[in-house]
Protein backbone atom coordinates (compact mmCIF):
# COMPACT_ATOMS: atom_id res chain seq x y z
CA UNK A 1 0.00 0.00 0.00
CA UNK A 2 0.88 3.49 -0.18
CA UNK A 3 0.75 5.86 2.79
CA UNK A 4 -3.03 7.89 1.72
CA UNK A 5 -3.09 10.29 4.93
CA UNK A 6 -3.08 10.26 8.56
CA UNK A 7 -5.56 7.08 9.64
CA UNK A 8 -3.31 4.83 6.92
CA UNK A 9 -0.37 6.18 8.97
CA UNK A 10 -1.68 5.99 12.35
CA UNK A 11 -3.35 2.58 11.73
CA UNK A 12 0.21 1.27 9.95
CA UNK A 13 2.33 2.08 12.79
CA UNK A 14 0.13 0.54 15.47
CA UNK A 15 0.42 -2.68 14.18
CA UNK A 16 3.86 -2.31 13.10
CA UNK A 17 4.56 -1.47 16.46
CA UNK A 18 2.30 -4.73 18.03
CA UNK A 19 4.45 -6.89 16.11
CA UNK A 20 7.54 -5.17 16.62
CA UNK A 21 7.02 -5.61 20.57
CA UNK A 22 5.40 -9.47 19.93
CA UNK A 23 8.84 -10.43 18.84
CA UNK A 24 10.58 -8.51 21.18
CA UNK A 25 8.87 -10.64 23.70
CA UNK A 26 9.16 -13.88 21.92
CA UNK A 27 13.12 -13.42 21.09
CA UNK A 28 13.70 -13.20 24.96
CA UNK A 29 11.30 -16.29 26.00
CA UNK A 30 13.68 -18.32 23.68
CA UNK A 31 15.44 -20.71 26.05
CA UNK A 32 16.94 -24.47 25.54
CA UNK A 33 14.61 -27.24 26.39
CA UNK A 34 11.65 -24.75 24.74
CA UNK A 35 9.59 -26.54 22.05
CA UNK A 36 8.66 -24.12 18.98
CA UNK A 37 5.00 -24.32 19.56
CA UNK A 38 5.24 -23.24 23.43
CA UNK A 39 7.49 -20.35 21.84
CA UNK A 40 4.65 -19.82 19.21
CA UNK A 41 2.00 -19.83 21.97
CA UNK A 42 3.95 -17.09 23.70
CA UNK A 43 3.77 -14.96 20.62
CA UNK A 44 0.04 -15.81 19.95
CA UNK A 45 -1.11 -14.76 23.63
CA UNK A 46 1.20 -11.70 22.86
CA UNK A 47 -1.35 -11.11 19.67
CA UNK A 48 -4.28 -11.48 20.87
CA UNK A 49 -3.89 -9.33 24.25
CA UNK A 50 -3.10 -6.63 21.83
CA UNK A 51 -6.08 -7.39 19.84
CA UNK A 52 -4.14 -8.65 16.84
CA UNK A 53 -4.19 -11.54 14.65
CA UNK A 54 -2.07 -13.61 13.21
CA UNK A 55 -1.51 -13.09 9.02
CA UNK A 56 -0.02 -16.41 8.20
CA UNK A 57 -3.41 -17.90 9.82
CA UNK A 58 -5.62 -15.27 7.87
CA UNK A 59 -3.35 -15.20 4.48
CA UNK A 60 -2.64 -18.63 4.08
CA UNK A 61 -3.72 -20.56 6.64
CA UNK A 62 -0.20 -21.34 7.79
CA UNK A 63 -0.11 -24.00 10.64
CA UNK A 64 0.93 -21.68 13.19
CA UNK A 65 0.52 -18.20 14.76
CA UNK A 66 4.21 -17.05 13.82
CA UNK A 67 6.83 -18.78 11.62
CA UNK A 68 9.90 -20.39 13.72
CA UNK A 69 13.14 -21.74 11.73
CA UNK A 70 15.80 -22.98 13.00
CA UNK A 71 19.51 -23.53 12.00
CA UNK A 72 19.33 -24.44 8.14
CA UNK A 73 15.55 -23.66 8.00
CA UNK A 74 15.36 -20.25 6.73
CA UNK A 75 12.07 -19.24 6.68
CA UNK A 76 8.16 -20.66 7.07
CA UNK A 77 9.37 -23.33 9.49
CA UNK A 78 6.06 -24.68 11.16
CA UNK A 79 5.57 -24.38 15.41
CA UNK A 80 5.69 -28.12 16.73
CA UNK A 81 7.33 -30.33 19.38
CA UNK A 82 10.81 -29.82 18.24
CA UNK A 83 12.98 -28.45 21.08
CA UNK A 84 15.27 -25.58 20.92
CA UNK A 85 18.74 -26.90 21.79
CA UNK A 86 21.58 -25.19 23.10
CA UNK A 87 23.88 -23.57 20.27
CA UNK A 88 21.00 -23.14 18.11
CA UNK A 89 19.74 -20.31 15.74
CA UNK A 90 16.11 -19.46 16.20
CA UNK A 91 14.60 -17.19 13.33
CA UNK A 92 11.00 -16.05 14.44
CA UNK A 93 8.68 -13.87 11.95
CA UNK A 94 5.63 -12.03 12.85
CA UNK A 95 3.31 -10.79 10.64
CA UNK A 96 -0.10 -9.56 12.08
CA UNK A 97 -3.41 -7.55 11.18
CA UNK A 98 -5.53 -5.16 13.60
CA UNK A 99 -8.39 -2.89 11.85
CA UNK A 100 -7.40 -3.85 8.24
CA UNK A 101 -3.72 -2.62 8.23
CA UNK A 102 -1.04 -5.62 7.93
CA UNK A 103 2.75 -5.23 9.59
CA UNK A 104 5.55 -7.92 8.79
CA UNK A 105 9.01 -8.48 11.06
CA UNK A 106 11.10 -10.81 12.03
CA UNK A 107 14.40 -11.50 13.39
CA UNK A 108 17.39 -14.35 14.54
CA UNK A 109 18.46 -14.78 17.97
CA UNK A 110 21.43 -16.92 18.78
CA UNK A 111 21.07 -19.82 22.06
CA UNK A 112 24.14 -19.72 24.41
CA UNK A 113 26.51 -20.82 24.15
CA UNK A 114 26.91 -18.71 20.94
CA UNK A 115 29.73 -19.39 18.53
CA UNK A 116 31.93 -16.53 17.34
CA UNK A 117 30.61 -17.72 13.72
CA UNK A 118 27.17 -17.17 14.89
CA UNK A 119 27.54 -13.80 16.53
CA UNK A 120 29.25 -12.87 13.43
CA UNK A 121 26.36 -14.28 11.20
CA UNK A 122 24.05 -12.73 12.99
CA UNK A 123 25.86 -9.16 13.72
CA UNK A 124 26.56 -9.24 9.34
CA UNK A 125 22.52 -9.41 8.76
CA UNK A 126 21.79 -6.93 10.93
CA UNK A 127 24.38 -4.61 9.34
CA UNK A 128 22.78 -6.20 5.84
CA UNK A 129 19.17 -4.69 7.22
CA UNK A 130 20.73 -1.57 8.33
CA UNK A 131 22.43 -1.00 5.31
CA UNK A 132 19.58 -1.03 3.18
CA UNK A 133 16.86 0.67 5.22
CA UNK A 134 19.63 3.54 5.13
CA UNK A 135 19.64 3.04 1.16
CA UNK A 136 16.12 3.46 0.44
CA UNK A 137 14.14 7.03 -0.83
CA UNK A 138 11.76 7.90 -2.70
CA UNK A 139 12.79 8.47 -6.63
CA UNK A 140 15.87 5.55 -6.46
CA UNK A 141 15.12 2.00 -7.84
CA UNK A 142 14.40 -1.17 -6.00
CA UNK A 143 17.84 -2.44 -6.82
CA UNK A 144 18.96 0.24 -4.64
CA UNK A 145 18.14 -2.06 -1.33
CA UNK A 146 19.95 -5.62 -3.05
CA UNK A 147 23.15 -3.52 -3.91
CA UNK A 148 23.17 -2.26 0.15
CA UNK A 149 22.95 -5.74 1.26
CA UNK A 150 25.12 -7.29 -1.56
CA UNK A 151 27.83 -4.75 -0.28
CA UNK A 152 27.88 -5.88 3.51
CA UNK A 153 27.10 -9.78 2.76
CA UNK A 154 30.00 -10.22 0.16
CA UNK A 155 32.93 -9.41 1.32
CA UNK A 156 31.52 -11.62 4.87
CA UNK A 157 31.42 -13.92 2.60
CA UNK A 158 28.01 -14.68 3.19
CA UNK A 159 25.41 -15.87 0.90
CA UNK A 160 22.34 -14.22 -0.13
CA UNK A 161 18.98 -16.18 -0.46
CA UNK A 162 17.44 -15.32 -3.44
CA UNK A 163 13.99 -16.81 -3.49
CA UNK A 164 13.18 -15.09 -0.69
CA UNK A 165 12.42 -11.28 -1.23
CA UNK A 166 10.78 -8.18 0.67
CA UNK A 167 7.45 -6.88 -0.80
CA UNK A 168 4.88 -4.63 -0.32
CA UNK A 169 2.14 -4.87 2.66
CA UNK A 170 -0.22 -2.63 4.65
CA UNK A 171 -3.22 -3.74 3.45
CA UNK A 172 -2.54 -7.19 2.70
CA UNK A 173 0.35 -9.53 3.65
CA UNK A 174 1.85 -9.65 0.45
CA UNK A 175 1.10 -7.06 -2.24
CA UNK A 176 3.04 -5.48 -5.10
CA UNK A 177 5.74 -4.64 -5.24
CA UNK A 178 6.38 -8.66 -4.90
CA UNK A 179 9.44 -10.40 -4.39
CA UNK A 180 11.86 -7.10 -3.80
CA UNK A 181 15.40 -8.57 -4.51
CA UNK A 182 18.42 -8.97 -1.75
CA UNK A 183 20.84 -9.67 -4.04
CA UNK A 184 22.27 -6.70 -6.85
CA UNK A 185 19.77 -7.19 -9.71
CA UNK A 186 19.92 -4.46 -12.17
CA UNK A 187 16.56 -5.14 -14.01
CA UNK A 188 14.41 -4.76 -10.93
CA UNK A 189 14.65 -1.07 -11.95
CA UNK A 190 11.11 -0.11 -10.51
CA UNK A 191 11.49 3.53 -8.52
CA UNK A 192 10.49 3.68 -4.97
CA UNK A 193 7.80 6.52 -4.31
CA UNK A 194 6.59 8.33 -1.32
CA UNK A 195 4.14 6.69 1.12
CA UNK A 196 5.11 3.30 0.09
CA UNK A 197 4.91 0.55 2.23
CA UNK A 198 7.61 -2.40 2.02
CA UNK A 199 9.85 -4.79 4.24
CA UNK A 200 13.43 -5.03 3.55
CA UNK A 201 14.38 -8.70 5.12
CA UNK A 202 17.70 -10.27 3.83
CA UNK A 203 18.81 -13.75 4.36
CA UNK A 204 22.27 -14.22 5.12
CA UNK A 205 23.91 -17.60 5.13
CA UNK A 206 27.13 -19.17 6.05
CA UNK A 207 26.80 -20.47 1.75
CA UNK A 208 23.62 -21.00 0.09
CA UNK A 209 21.53 -18.74 -2.15
CA UNK A 210 18.90 -21.14 -2.63
CA UNK A 211 16.13 -22.95 -0.90
CA UNK A 212 14.37 -25.84 -1.13
CA UNK A 213 11.37 -26.60 0.66
CA UNK A 214 10.51 -29.55 3.00
CA UNK A 215 7.79 -32.42 2.76
CA UNK A 216 5.90 -30.62 5.42
CA UNK A 217 5.22 -27.66 2.14
CA UNK A 218 5.76 -24.72 4.03
CA UNK A 219 9.36 -25.15 5.32
CA UNK A 220 12.36 -23.34 3.29
CA UNK A 221 15.22 -24.96 3.86
CA UNK A 222 18.96 -24.16 2.84
CA UNK A 223 19.81 -26.33 -0.27
CA UNK A 224 23.63 -27.33 1.35
CA UNK A 225 22.51 -27.12 4.99
CA UNK A 226 24.33 -24.14 5.72
CA UNK A 227 22.84 -21.87 8.59
CA UNK A 228 21.01 -18.62 7.61
CA UNK A 229 19.72 -15.70 9.74
CA UNK A 230 17.27 -12.64 8.99
CA UNK A 231 16.28 -9.72 10.03
CA UNK A 232 13.04 -7.79 8.86
CA UNK A 233 11.45 -4.62 9.09
CA UNK A 234 8.01 -3.32 7.13
CA UNK A 235 8.84 0.76 6.46
CA UNK A 236 7.35 3.64 4.98
CA UNK A 237 8.95 5.24 2.05
CA UNK A 238 9.82 8.84 1.94
CA UNK A 239 12.30 11.75 0.45
CA UNK A 240 14.80 11.12 3.84
CA UNK A 241 15.08 8.45 5.75
CA UNK A 242 12.47 5.72 5.68
CA UNK A 243 9.61 5.18 8.51
CA UNK A 244 10.49 1.74 10.61
CA UNK A 245 7.07 0.44 11.58
CA UNK A 246 7.94 -2.26 13.37
CA UNK A 247 10.91 -0.53 15.10
CA UNK A 248 10.43 -0.93 18.91
CO1 LIG B 1 8.16 -11.66 7.80
CO1 LIG C 1 7.98 -10.39 4.88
Amino acid sequence: MSIENEQDLIALMRIGRIVGLTLQHMGAAVQPGMTTAELDAIGAEFMAQHGARSAPILAYKFPGHTCISLNDEAAHGIPGDREIQPGDLVNIDVSAELDGYFADTGGSFAVPPVTSENQRLLATARKALDAATNAVRSGLPLNVIGKAVEKVARPAGYGILRELGGHGVGRSLHEKPHAIPHYFNPRARERLTEGMVLTIEPFLTTGATHVKTDEDGWTLRTVDGSLSAQYEHTLIITKGKPVLVTAV
